[in-house]
Order: structure tokens, then C-alpha cells, then sequence
């Protein structure tokens, strides 16, 4: 029961990520707002989780929106101990050349302008409180180049600068701030990226993404919330800006290497 009493927040909590990491945090006594944009996603998977789990619809592109779920998590638990700053899109995939503009803009609003808004909102609370940890989602793409992503991969190196940014200016606050780095992990996203790559077969694109990995095969959710959990509980009291792979060790070796 590391989190007994603590107030999390969960962005992108309806998806396969983020409600697996309130399922997690609950179990061991959290307290969960869970903030997505798709509403009837959201309602089922508050009704799902159990323990302690609110809701709130909310895009994090928008300030005040932003703003808002910080407030009510502060209502609601009189502290915001955690965010799991977790909300992401993959945009479409296509090389630099063919990718359309207007993509390129939504896919870093939501996973850049994203995770700083909710840096720019808990952050304050958090230092006020003198205590806090935030946990940003990077990606395996925040570390290599991806192709067909370039949106995304600029976003995601992005959230890895900003996860060290705002490290390096929390010294001596008692708040972390970190990055958890997924590889394949089988989520709603990367079956829709992997179908889309393996033109319409999904069971050759999961093949593939598997075959990224040294450990040849996809990650769960649960792996990644597990990693999640560590970064904001006590145990990583002294661990703060990195980015932690959650890979099956796809970063630390040369695709193709035999
Ligand atoms: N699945 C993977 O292989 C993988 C790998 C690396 C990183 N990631 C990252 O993990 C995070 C979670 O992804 P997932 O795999 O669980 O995908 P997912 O699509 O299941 O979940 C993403 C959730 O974010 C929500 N969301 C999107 N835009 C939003 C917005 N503007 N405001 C509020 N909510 C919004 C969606 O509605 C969805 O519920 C993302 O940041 C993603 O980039 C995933």
C-alpha cells in the first residue's frame, strides 16, 4: 500500500496505459482522477477500476481545461501527490515529406503542449505542498528516430527535455519529476500504428513490433504501470529527470543486430 491516501491524477486514463496505472496506484491505496478526452471511454473506465476513481473530461491541450482537473483533484483529495502525465496521440503515419501540416500541429499539442500544461498547473501545488512526484510518458521514440513519425517523435524527445527541464529546476522542492520510455506495448495505439504499417494485418504488424524488442514480444500496460508506480512512490525517493525504458531492451540494442 504505497499510495494510502494519495491523490493521483491520471491523464489519458481511459486508455490502455493510463487505466491500467490507475488501476495499480488504486490498489495500493490511491485516491484517482482519471482526465480523457473521450467521455464514454472515461465513464467505463472509472466504472471499471476499482477503489477510490473519479472522473473528469478534459482535453489537455487546453489550459484552462487543464487547470481545471488540477483544481478538482485538489478538491477532491486536498493534495495532488502524483500525475501520471500519460495523454498521447500517434498522428498519422508518413514520411516527413508527405506528413500534412495540420497533423503534424495536433499530434505535438496534445503530447507537447500537453505534458507542459500539466507541469505548468500541478507543478505550483506540488512545490507549495513541498512534496510530489510527476510522472511524464515518453516512448522508446524520445531516445531514436522512428519512421513515418516524425510529429510523434519530435514530441516525445520533447517530453524527455522536459521532463530534465523541470527536474533541473526542482532542486530542493521535495517534488521529482521523471519519464517512463515504452516500447510495444499493446495498447488501442499501437495496434492502430502496427495494422496501419503491416497494411491491414494486424497479427504480422504485432510480429514485427515484437521483433523491435531482444525480448521478441510486446509489453503489457501492466508492465508499464509497474514501472509508473516505482517512479512515483518513495522507492525512487532519489530518482529524478530520467527517462526509464520499459522496452524488453529495444534501447539498448542495434535493431537487426543478427
Ligand atoms: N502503446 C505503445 O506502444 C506506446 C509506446 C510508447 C509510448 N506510448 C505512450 O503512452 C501513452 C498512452 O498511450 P496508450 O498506448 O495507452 O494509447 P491509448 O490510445 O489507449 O490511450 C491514450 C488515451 O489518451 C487520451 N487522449 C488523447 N488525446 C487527449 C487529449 N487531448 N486530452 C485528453 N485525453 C486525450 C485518449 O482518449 C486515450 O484514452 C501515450 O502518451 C503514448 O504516446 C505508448
Amino acid at each position: 500500500m504505497r499510495f494510502e491516501g494519495k491523490g493521483a491524477i491520471v491523464t489519458g486514463g481511459a486508455g490502455g496505459i493510463g487505466k491500467a496505472t490507475a488501476q495499480l496506484l488504486a490498489s495500493e491505496g490511491a485516491r484517482v482522477l482519471l482526465v480523457d478526452r473521450d467521455r464514454d471511454a472515461l465513464a467505463k473506465a472509472a466504472a471499471e477500476v476499482s477503489g477510490e476513481v473519479h472522473a473528469f473530461d478534459a482535453d489537455v491541450t487546453d489550459d484552462r481545461s487543464v487547470r481545471d482537473y488540477v483544481e478538482r483533484a485538489l478538491a477532491l483529495f486536498g493534495t495532488v501527490d502524483i500525475l501520471f502525465n500519460n495523454a498521447g496521440i500517434e498522428g498519422p503515419v508518413a514520411d516527413v515529406t508527405e506528413y500534412p501540416v495540420a497533423d503534424f500541429d495536433k499530434v505535438i499539442a496534445v503530447n507537447v503542449r500537453g505534458v507542459f500544461l500539466g507541469l505548468h498547473h500541478a507543478l505550483p501545488v506540488m512545490v507549495r505542498q513541498g512534496s510530489g512526484a510527476i510522472v511524464n510518458t515518453g516512448s522508446v521514440a524520445s531516445a531514436r528516430g522512428l519512421p513515418g513519425s516524425i510529429a510523434y517523435n519530435a514530441a516525445k524527445h520533447a517530453v524527455l527535455g522536459m521532463t530534465r527541464a523541470a527536474a533541473a529546476e526542482l532542486g530542493g522542492t521535495g517534488v521529482r519529476v521523471n519519464a517512463v520510455l515504452p516500447g510495444m506495448i499493446d495498447t488501442r495505439m499501437l495496434r492502430t500504428l502496427v495494422t496501419t504499417m503491416a497494411d491491414g494485418d494486424t497479427d504480422a504488424g504485432l510480429t514485427a513490433a515484437a521483433a523491435a524488442a531482444p525480448m521478441n514480444r510486446t509489453g503489457s500496460p501492466l508492465e508499464v504501470a509497474a514501472v509508473v508506480a516505482f517512479l512515483a512512490s518513495q522507492d525512487a525517493s532519489f530518482v529524478n529527470g530520467a527517462g526509464y525504458p520499459v522496452d524488453g531492451g529495444a534501447l539498448a540494442v542495434m535493431p537487426n543486430g543478427r
